[in-house]
């Protein structure tokens, strides 16, 4: 598809000073959903979000909205492994934020793209149509690897487990990362 194409494009230019810099390969060592990393889930909602900002009739800040979205689970650490992990859902925004911050320089809309991505779990909503859109494409991915992850574990056959292998399977092939 050719719209994927020009997507990829534009990606490979938005993103490649980001991951030039700062520590995002740190994230490749860290598992996020199933089998997914962070650093792949942290691509796959930077694709999503650009995808969906080339299809809607807005116009986004595409350079910030790739950027805010890279950075959005910046946190660091393995949160299956720490004491936080009941409450990383809601830290995590704050801890991901400040490391950016002290890698790059954010923009008001990537700061708030990093911070607010996790409403409503997190009160305060997004405040940007780009923070609004990564903290779309964030549940659209997550959703997406955690049944992907299920899908793969679902082997037995009865027709409830075929249904929900099916809809792993549907979800984890849309074409948008
Ligand atoms: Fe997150
Ligand atoms: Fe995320």
């Amino acid at each position: 598809m050719r719209i994927l194409v020009k997507r990829d494009n534009l990606f490979h230019h938005l993103s490649e000073p980001v991951l030039k810099t700062g520590h995002l390969n740190q994230l490749k060592q860290f598992k996020q959903h199933g089998h997914c990393t962070c650093y792949d889930h942290s691509i796959a909602v930077a694709k999503t979000a650009l995808f969906l900002s080339m299809i809607l009739p807005f116009r986004f800040k595409q350079k910030q909205l790739v950027r805010g979205a890279l950075l959005h689970d910046y946190f660091l650490y393995d949160w299956h492994n720490v004491k936080l992990e009941k409450l990383h859902g809601f830290h995590h925004p704050r801890i991901a934020c400040e490391n950016a911050k002290r890698d790059f320089d954010l923009t008001p809309v990537e700061e708030n793209i990093i911070k607010r991505h996790m409403f409503p779990l997190t009160p305060i909503p997004p405040r940007y149509k780009e923070s609004v859109l990564v903290t779309v494409s964030d549940k659209i991915c997550a959703t997406k690897e955690v049944f992907s992850a299920l899908g793969r574990k679902i082997r037995n056959g009865r027709p409830v487990a075929y249904m929900a292998h099916v809809f792993a399977f549907l979800i984890a092939f849309l074409p948008w990362n």
